[in-house]
């Protein structure tokens, strides 16, 4: 990919850009709990970004996606965003950066990747953490990592219109070979866990189903949580947010909010908890209970925070049936991946089942992807 990036740099440029790549992300629990300012245990993968860059003396990016095929100019004022949306993920980069009074200048770039689109492996984290990292680097303005990752988050929240949590950007900024990282999104206190389980495999299977609308009704599940979290914190004004609420003080507001609502945050609380728990059971080697909980997990996503769908219900039950240790849907939701925790003698019957099975029942083969834990933003 690295030699593409750079032959292709040379053809539009005439010289060659120095190169930065970043990661895609797993999250093994904790899901939808970073906006609620609970804990997350994600890990940047082996699929990425890798993006050539090189200042041109200008005040214009030019920019070229190999995976699209597509070139595209824009400036750096806040009018010039791009209609493109991978070149808005750029132009967010480069605005978030300046907003912090970081130096960007004009720069020429190529970038390609291999994160697949829309499995929820936060390809478009990848993308936003190579840039945030390379200008960083390149105009040398001493940002540090956290801030980094938040200029990714603010680039979703600001030009994408998704109102994402921290976890995928941290991923794909911290992430460190061989380990999970436990990130309390409300401190931003964070512990690596060497993740190497003995006799299992962690594999993603990927439904290919991607819903439509999945950042409004991403962006409706947080204004659940935040309408929860507002009425708890009547009765008890510690609570900043939803994570620091107990049951109990969610049953007392049951009455007062819809009752959608009330499942959103029943399920949320129970998460917080869970990636504790989780936590402590790698650290006994206990990888019975971390299966276990991937599975409230999933029952808890399908049924109270209702982001799964039939393809993710179906390989969830599936891994159940065939005695899989955890298996749970990844990411946002809507579509995208089941992460699985199989014991390496079942490995292989899983997989040529699930594929079966899934493509005999919805007429289209699931992906497959062993999860290769490794580096994020890095300058190669
Ligand atoms: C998406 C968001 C993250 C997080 C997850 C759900 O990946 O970008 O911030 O909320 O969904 O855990």
């Amino acid at each position: 990919m690295k030699e593409k990036i750079q032959e292709k740099f040379r053809t539009l440029f005439g010289e060659e850009g120095e190169l930065f790549a970043s990661a895609g992300r797993v999250n093994l629990i904790g899901e939808h709990t970073d906006y609620n300012g609970g804990y997350v245990f994600p890990g940047a993968i082996d699929k990425g970004i890798i993006a050539a860059i090189k200042p041109n003396g200008g005040d214009k990016v030019k920019a070229y996606s190999l995976d699209y095929d597509e070139y595209v100019e824009f400036g750096l004022e806040e009018e010039d965003k791009p209609s493109q949306a991978w070149a808005c993920y750029i132009f967010g980069v480069c605005r978030e950066t300046i907003k912090r009074g970081g130096k960007v200048k004009g720069f020429n770039t190529v970038f390609a990747g291999d994160v697949p689109l829309g499995a929820g492996l936060s390809s478009s984290a990848a993308l936003e953490s190579t840039y945030a990292f390379a200008l960083n680097y390149i105009f040398e303005n001493g940002i540090d990592k956290f801030e980094l990752a938040k200029i990714g988050q603010s680039t979703e929240h600001n030009y994408c219109g998704v109102k994402c949590g921290i976890m995928d950007q941290f991923a794909s900024v911290f992430g460190k070979e061989g380990s999970l990282i436990r990130l309390n999104c409300k401190t931003l206190e964070y512990k690596y866990f060497p993740f190497k389980p003995e006799g299992y495999k962690l594999v993603l299977i990927d439904s290919c189903v991607k819903h439509e609308l999945a950042s409004s009704a991403y962006n409706k599940r947080r204004a659940s949580c935040e309408n929860a979290a507002a009425a708890i914190r009547k009765n008890h004004p510690e609570v900043e947010f939803l994570s620091d609420a107990k049951r109990v003080w969610l049953e007392e507001v049951r009455e007062e909010i819809p009752e959608e609502d009330f499942l959103r945050a029943e399920y949320v609380i129970g998460e917080v908890q869970r990636v504790l728990d989780v936590c402590d059971a790698l650290e006994r080697g206990d990888y019975e209970t971390v299966g276990e909980m991937m599975y409230q997990t999933h029952f808890g996503l399908s049924k109270l925070y209702e982001v799964s769908c039939e393809e993710l219900d179906f390989l969830n039950k599936l891994a159940r049936k065939m005695d899989v240790t955890g298996s749970r849907v990844m990411g946002g939701g809507f579509g995208g991946c089941t992460i699985n925790l199989v014991k390496d003698e079942l490995y292989d019957t899983f997989v040529n089942a699930a594929k079966e099975q899934f493509t005999a029942k919805f007429g289209h083969a699931p992906k497959v992807y062993d999860v290769v834990i490794s580096d994020g933003a890095r300058k190669l």
